[in-house]
């Protein structure tokens, strides 16, 4: 498990091993925008305000994921204990 802060609010949300970090901000009422769910069509790119993010898509290239300043929420997940998205 691991921890998203919501930039806006300073909210902080748990994200438990069985879910993504789109379902545990839903669950918390923050939406991000999605369509495949599964890391392809870029449609929930978020920015990455702190934090390393564990790239688990196949849309990001190499070099934008070593950049570690964008995530694709639906499927990618943190490598530490608290990543700051721009949500
Ligand atoms: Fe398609 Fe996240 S919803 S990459």
């Amino acid at each position: 498990p691991f921890e998203v802060v919501v930039a806006s609010s300073g909210a902080v949300i748990e994200v438990p091993g069985d879910q993504s970090i789109v379902q545990a901000l839903g669950a918390a009422g923050i939406y991000v925008p999605t369509s495949c769910e599964q890391g392809v069509c870029g449609t929930c790119l978020t920015r990455v305000l702190r934090g390393e993010p564990d790239h688990r898509d196949l849309y990001l290239t190499e070099e934008e994921k070593a950049r570690n300043d964008v995530i694709l929420p639906c499927c990618s997940r943190s490598k530490g204990r608290v990543l700051v998205l721009d949500v």
